[in-house]
């Protein structure tokens, strides 16, 4: 065996990645509760390409059998609808994630200088990740598949010039149809996680290049000879890291792998409830009108997308203007990528910066929050009012950061990881 094994080795150093990568990888050792998601996020992707494989052996991509594949899934393939609930409740457990790592991310200032890319890295897969699941809401052809896909598509046509061509372009007909079921289906099972599965590569590769940071914000790297002896972290597999004495680290194995499979039992035991007990819940993961087949002639009376885009559609419709809508919710994204180069304070984790930084952050939430409440809810004019100040509110929350954090007054940080 162990013939075997160095053979290999000689020619596909797969043990030195391993090393590398997982086992010897040097980790801050106060990782915390926040510090689980990222390896949620790629439970939940394995879980959506597995249970999707599975999906698509039975599902009918065609305007004539789409509909009625998902309801034969649901009722005669054996475990056919653990696998379509796995896969529904997957994409909402897949943002709630997502969202929680990100937000970890703007806690801990992770977007600084040196992890940029990673950052950007991240936001991609956010990106490509809400095409996916856009797509993929088009696949079961219910009531709300049609009339989403009809509001999000025709936002494309408030675009000055290309508009109308450009929708045309995406449907593949002068209506949704068919043809546009058929190519969001080769998008969805092949195209988009492809990409998707070669983003999550690159943002390891990116976030193993500089090393984690942490809910101290204090680099584990010092320059070579500042530390004594005795006191740092040895981590045989890591040339890279003789250029600096390592402090305050443990290897990932077995410290954070046994860590992250506590996270992923709470993870499941969440996610398994939901499924067996909620798989609805309660029309929020699945939504009331799509039990019913799409019918061109017939809008429904409330028309609002999952909850995970809801926060981005209420400032769409907080924006009287059409185009500006779009713009709206296009820059609410994009000033996301940004982050990165709007925050220009020397100090990362929120726990050593200002006051106003903290309630900045706070008051973003809420704005959020309240967005995403607004964006499921039916319009009236003091919803959208509310939605305009929140709106304000989200926006404002870059402009300011990048206004005080030049200058901002921050607690002293320690040199050293403590606990
Ligand atoms: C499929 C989706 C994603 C997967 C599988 C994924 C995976 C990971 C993993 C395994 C880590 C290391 C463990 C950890 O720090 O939690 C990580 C770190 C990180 N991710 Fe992601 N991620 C995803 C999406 C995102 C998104 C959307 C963003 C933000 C735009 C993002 C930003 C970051 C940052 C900043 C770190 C470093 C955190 C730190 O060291 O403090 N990730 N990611």
């Amino acid at each position: 065996m162990k013939g075997l094994m160095d053979w290999i080795e000689a020619r596909l150093p797969f043990m030195e990645a391993m090393n590398k990568h997982v086992i010897q990888y040097p980790a801050p050792k106060n990782f915390n509760f926040w510090y689980f998601f990222g390896s949620l996020a790629m439970l939940v992707l394995v879980n959506q390409i597995v249970t999707g494989i599975w999906l698509t052996m039975n599902y009918v991509p065609s305007g004539e059998g789409a509909f009625a594949s998902i309801e034969y899934i649901m009722r005669d393939v054996d475990y056919g609808w653990l696998l379509r609930y796995m896969h529904s409740t997957g994409a909402s457990a897949f943002f709630v994630v997502v969202y929680l790592h990100m937000f970890r991310g703007m806690m801990y200032g992770s977007y600084q200088k040196p992890r940029e890319l990673l950052w950007l890295f991240g936001m991609l897969i956010f990106l490509v990740l809400m095409a996916e699941a856009f797509m993929g809401y088009l696949l079961p052809w219910g009531q709300m598949s049609f009339w989403g896909a009809q509001v999000i598509i025709s936002l494309f046509g408030a675009i000055p010039w290309i508009g109308d061509d450009l929708t045309l372009w995406i449907r593949g007909d002068y209506v949704i149809s068919g043809a546009t079921l058929n190519r969001f289906f080769a998008l969805h099972v092949i195209a988009l996680p492809l990409v998707l599965v070669v983003l999550v590569f690159l943002h390891i590769l990116a976030l193993h290049e500089v090393g984690s940071n942490n809910p101290e914000g204090i680099d584990i790297k010092k320059p070579k000879g500042s530390v004594p002896e005795g006191e740092k972290s040895k981590f045989k597999f890591h040339a890279r890291y003789d250029k600096y004495d390592i402090v305050d680290a443990v290897p990932f194995h077995p410290y954070y792998t046994v860590k992250d499979i506590m996270g992923v039992a709470g993870f499941l035991i969440l996610f398994c409830y939901v499924i067996f007990f909620a798989p609805e819940m309660g029309g929020y993961f699945l939504e009331k009108p799509n039990f019913e087949a799409a019918n061109p002639l017939k809008t429904p009376e409330h028309i609002a997308p999952v909850w995970y885009f809801t926060s981005f559609y209420a400032i769409l419709r907080a924006i009287p203007h059409k185009l500006m809508g779009v713009v709206g919710m296009g820059a609410a994204i994009v000033v996301l990528f940004l982050l990165p180069w709007l925050d220009r304070c020397k100090v990362k984790s929120v726990k050593y910066r200002s006051i106003w930084h903290k309630l900045n952050l706070t008051q973003f939430v809420i704005c959020f929050i309240i967005l995403g409440i607004l964006g499921a809810i039916p319009a009236t004019p003091g919803r959208t009012l509310l939605a305009q100040i929140t709106t304000f509110g989200y926006f404002a929350f870059f402009a300011l950061l990048w206004f005080y954090s030049k200058n901002e007054k921050c607690k002293p940080v320690p040199e050293r990881i403590s606990k």
